[in-house]
């Protein structure tokens, strides 16, 4: 499963770029507004870092206007892949631009109707907000299960990326389902590594150290 960041924060992507866990990472207009910087000087600086992997979203509402933007973004960097959100438009446009060799992440996505037709216009990526439907009393994970289950089915090539991650479960379940691509916030992807039993082992050990004789 490949893991990635849900951010815009260059320093937040370095880190975890640093430790060698970190697959790619996803932005999107609000994660990018936080930042108060440029967007397309953030994604430059992402890009640089060596992430394969960078998710950058058009604000264009029609096709014509989100393929333009489309083609720009991809432009920028071959890591760049181009988010669109999933609607009438945005089908038509990843059409167009997956057709065109652009790699793209279908975003937005609430219903396992939505990713079978982001899988039948090529989208490269499906991006399902599993923490936005639990926020609405729908069990998100159900909907992975669903993609998933669709996606073998017909051997779509697209990939399920587990998107609006909230907490370490989350992972943990999409792992369990097979979904591709987890993307999450900083804060979560270090939980992924911590364990209190973990910490109090060490302690023991280095205090355990002490009383080897050195030499
Ligand atoms: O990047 C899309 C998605 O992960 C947003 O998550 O927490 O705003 O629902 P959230």
């Amino acid at each position: 499963m490949k893991l990635f960041l849900d951010t815009a924060s260059v320093a937040e992507i370095r880190t975890m770029w640093e430790t060698g866990i970190l697959d790619g990472v996803t932005t999107n207009p609000t994660l990018v507004a936080k930042e108060g910087r440029r967007f397309e000087e953030v994604l430059r600086e992402i890009c640089a870092l060596g992430v394969p992997s960078v998710s950058a979203e058009v604000v264009a509402t029609t096709a014509e206007a989100m393929v333009g933007e489309g083609r720009h973004l991809r432009g920028l960097h071959p890591a760049i892949y181009v988010k669109v959100p999933m609607t009438p438009a945005g089908l038509r446009a990843t059409k167009v631009l997956a057709a065109e060799g652009t790699r793209v992440n279908m975003t937005l996505v609430f219903s396992a109707t939505q990713a079978l037709l982001a899988a039948k216009v090529g989208a490269t990526y499906v991006s399902p907000f599993i923490g936005r439907l639990d926020d609405q009393s729908q069990v998100g994970m159900d909907l992975i299960r669903d993609i998933v289950q669709i996606y073998r089915n017909y051997r779509f090539a697209t990939q399920v990326l587990v998107a609006s991650i909230r907490h370490p479960i989350h992972v943990l379940e999409a792992a369990k389902i097979g979904a591709d691509i987890a993307t999450m916030p900083y804060g979560v992807m270090e939980k992924l590594a911590q364990h209190p039993l973990t910490d109090l082992g060490l302690a023991r050990f280095l205090k355990d150290w002490e009383k080897v004789p050195k030499a």
